[in-house]
């Protein structure tokens, strides 16, 4: 009895975080497929010359900070990804709580085979101020 109450403590303890991790995941799919699809399409392969591919993009990779901020604030202007230039307007989200924005990138950064690693509350708080 008492060994059994010990294994699920900590089978709990384990398997806690991985839970934890899912929802986030979820929740950074789902705001994606709300705020994000219409332009990048759920595949992440953008449109042409008009939106840029998320899926395998250098520029996502490279500049995290660039990224958050532009998905607050909009982003114009020329950019490069994966060596072609994109010149169109993104809107803004000032809806999007940073939890929210920290779920979405954390999404993007491990889709479609892309393997960008994770961000945190603290990185995305610190990357809106500057
Ligand atoms: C109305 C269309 C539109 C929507 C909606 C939109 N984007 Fe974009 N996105 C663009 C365009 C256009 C650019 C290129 C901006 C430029 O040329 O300066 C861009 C650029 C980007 C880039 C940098 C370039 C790249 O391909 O890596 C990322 C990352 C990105 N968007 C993520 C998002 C995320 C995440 C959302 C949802 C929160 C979103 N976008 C919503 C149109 C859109």
């Amino acid at each position: 009895m008492r060994l059994s109450l010990y294994l699920l403590l900590f089978a709990s303890l384990i398997f806690l975080p991985f839970a934890c991790g899912k929802t986030e995941h979820l929740q950074g799919e789902s705001l994606y497929l709300q705020n994000c699809s219409g332009c990048h399409f759920e595949s992440g392969q953008g449109l042409r010359q008009l939106m840029p591919p998320l899926a395998g993009s250098d520029y996502l990779e490279k500049y995290p900070e660039l990224v958050v901020r532009g998905i607050r604030r909009g982003m114009l202007g020329e950019m490069v990804v994966n060596g072609k230039v994109y010149n169109h307007e993104m809107p803004g989200n000032k809806e999007l709580s940073d939890f929210q924005i920290v779920n979405i990138m954390n999404y993007i950064n491990q889709a479609w085979g892309n393997d960008y690693g994770n961000i945190t509350v603290p990185d995305c708080r610190k990357w809106l101020q500057e």
